[in-house]
């Protein structure tokens, strides 16, 4: 389905005139969420939306580290509710500022006597109503690093991805990821590591079964029933998903492995020079619109798991990592604050506080 925003252009454009003026949505790269009205909001051509940023103000810095905005108009007379989703940029000079500015509605550019504002151009790539109905999405969300991330947003948005659409995952963007991901750190720059990537649907279900019984071994289904605490029934919730579905859902596996010498125990060093490669990965799969989730659990079954995949004796396996296009949205992460976890100097010492 194309996006065409023509025909929300009259309602738009005359939306502040109408007393109905678009709200913005945006987030930090942390999270913190922001909203505000925008009342010189425009269909600024079939594809984008824009409006005049005048406050040089919180939003503004949301959107430069954070693209990813929704747009509100309703007017609940005429039974309009629109959501529009999609990836902003700020133009703070040059042409299409020139442009957004030429076309702003006058009562927003009259509070901004000196045009010191910035445009804002969002790229809309979802429109539903409130109540969830889609009414136009892009068909594939061309969402690169190159024009949009940068490693603080990759970070602070990779969370756990569990759930997974059905859309196929080309090679060429599998193997740009594992690109990424031997550019990591690793002990004397040996890179004995070793990714098996699984796609064939047999595999993946059998795969996906021996993960479920090591999950189940540690994880009983009456586990989750007995999970008072909220965050953690969520987080569960879905890590059982995963369980129950990594054998189907996900279309790719990533089994990351390290090659020991021969007669040679596997060690913390080794661990340490496969997880950074493993946390590129899940860098890069966020940067490119994938989601992944780092696990474990299928260590319970290893030997069957390298036996069915033909893993030499000499390989270990460290982490299963399923890989495809999310079905439930990156977003920020839970982590406790930097103070709690550092000490300054001595250990439990002075924690370490901003300066
Ligand atoms: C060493 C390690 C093992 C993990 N094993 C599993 C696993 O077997 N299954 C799973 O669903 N998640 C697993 N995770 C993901 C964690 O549950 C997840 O990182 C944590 O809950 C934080 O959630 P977030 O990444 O969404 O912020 C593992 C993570 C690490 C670092």
């Amino acid at each position: 389905m194309p996006i065409d925003l023509t025909e929300y252009k009259e309602v738009i454009d005359g939306a502040l005139a109408n007393g109905t003026p678009c709200v913005v949505a945006t987030a930090s790269a942390r999270g913190e969420p922001n909203i505000s009205l925008r009342g010189s909001t425009m269909v600024f051509d079939a594809q984008h939306l824009a409006y005049w940023d005048r406050a040089h103000g919180r939003q503004q810095e949301h959107v430069g580290e954070n693209p990813h905005v929704v747009v509100f108009y309703r007017d609940p007379p005429r039974r309009i509710s629109w959501r529009l989703y999609g990836q902003a940029t700020v133009h703070a000079g040059g042409p299409i500022r020139e442009q957004v500015m030429a076309r702003a509605v006058a009562p927003e550019l009259n509070r901004d006597p000196e045009r010191k504002g910035v445009a804002v151009v969002i790229r809309v790539d979802l429109v539903m109503t409130l109540g969830g109905q889609v009414l136009q999405r892009r068909e594939q969300q061309p969402e690169t690093p190159e024009r949009t991330f940068n490693i603080f947003e990759a970070v602070y948005t990779a969370r756990s991805i569990r759930r997974f659409r059905p859309d196929a995952v080309p090679d060429e963007m599998v193997h740009r990821i594992l690109e990424a991901a031997i550019q990591a750190p690793n002990g004397t720059n040996a890179q004995s590591w070793r990714f098996v990537v699984v796609r064939d649907p047999a595999l993946r279900r059998e795969l996906g079964a021996l993960y479920r019984q090591g999950f189940r071994e540690v994880y009983p289904a009456d586990r989750l029933a007995n999970e008072s605490d909220p965050n953690r029934r969520r987080v569960m919730r879905s890590a059982y998903h995963l369980a129950e579905h990594m054998g189907s859902e996900p279309p790719v596996l990533v089994l990351a492995c390290i090659e020991r010498g021969p007669n040679t125990a596997a060690t913390r060093g080794a661990g340490a020079s496969i997880y950074p490669a493993v946390q590129n990965l899940l860098l890069a799969a966020r940067a490119l619109g994938l989601g992944a989730c780092l696990t474990t659990l299928h260590l319970r079954r290893e030997a069957q798991v390298k036996a069915l995949l033909g893993i030499p004796e000499h390989v270990d396996t460290y982490a299963l990592i399923p890989l495809g296009y999310p079905a439930s949205p990156h977003g920020p992460l839970r982590r406790r604050p930097v103070a709690e976890v550092t000490y300054r100097d001595r250990w439990a010492s002075a924690s370490l506080q901003k300066q």
